[in-house]
């Protein structure tokens, strides 16, 4: 099983952008998490502050994942081409933030992601991630992968 899990533009900075939202621990640590909660399946673990690149990632994704975790960090709330490329998988898709978005500024309310989200997990810190390879390889797996 492979697992892709993509996370958008300035979680490189993770540990040290808005701790008090974001909390300390860097996205070094969150890939150790993943990988930890990924028994059984090859995680690819990337990052990018550009949204072309997240969409090429996507596309790959198409042939080459069983599952995908993404946190599109701002694009989430911007993002029609992150939607689209995201509606042409036929994988899991599991939607994934730290925060909980919902309780935040009314601009974060909004996902265009969530329109091709399998399910979506948020506001647990770093565990969001460990909940979302769970919940992406457990759909992987019923789904026969
Ligand atoms: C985020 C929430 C987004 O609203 C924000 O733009 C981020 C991170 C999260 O993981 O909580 O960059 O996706």
């Amino acid at each position: 099983l492979i697992l892709y899990v993509l996370n958008g533009p300035n979680l490189n900075l993770l540990g040290v952008r808005e701790p008090d939202i974001y909390g300390r621990e860097t996205l070094a640590d969150v890939q150790a998490m993943c990988e930890a909660a990924a028994v059984g399946a090859r995680v690819v673990f990337r990052q990018s502050n550009h949204e072309g690149q997240l969409v090429d990632w996507i596309q790959e994704a198409r042939t080459e994942a069983d599952a995908l975790v993404i946190n599109p960090a701002a694009f989430t709330h911007t993002s029609v081409a992150l939607l689209d490329a995201l509606k042409t998988l036929s994988i899991p898709v599991v939607e994934c933030h730290l925060s909980n978005p919902a309780a935040r500024e009314a601009f974060r309310h909004h996902s265009y992601v969530s329109l091709a989200a399998t399910g979506v997990i948020a506001g647990f810190g770093p565990h969001s991630y460990e909940l979302a390879v769970r919940a992406a390889l457990d759909l992987a797996r019923r789904a026969g992968a």
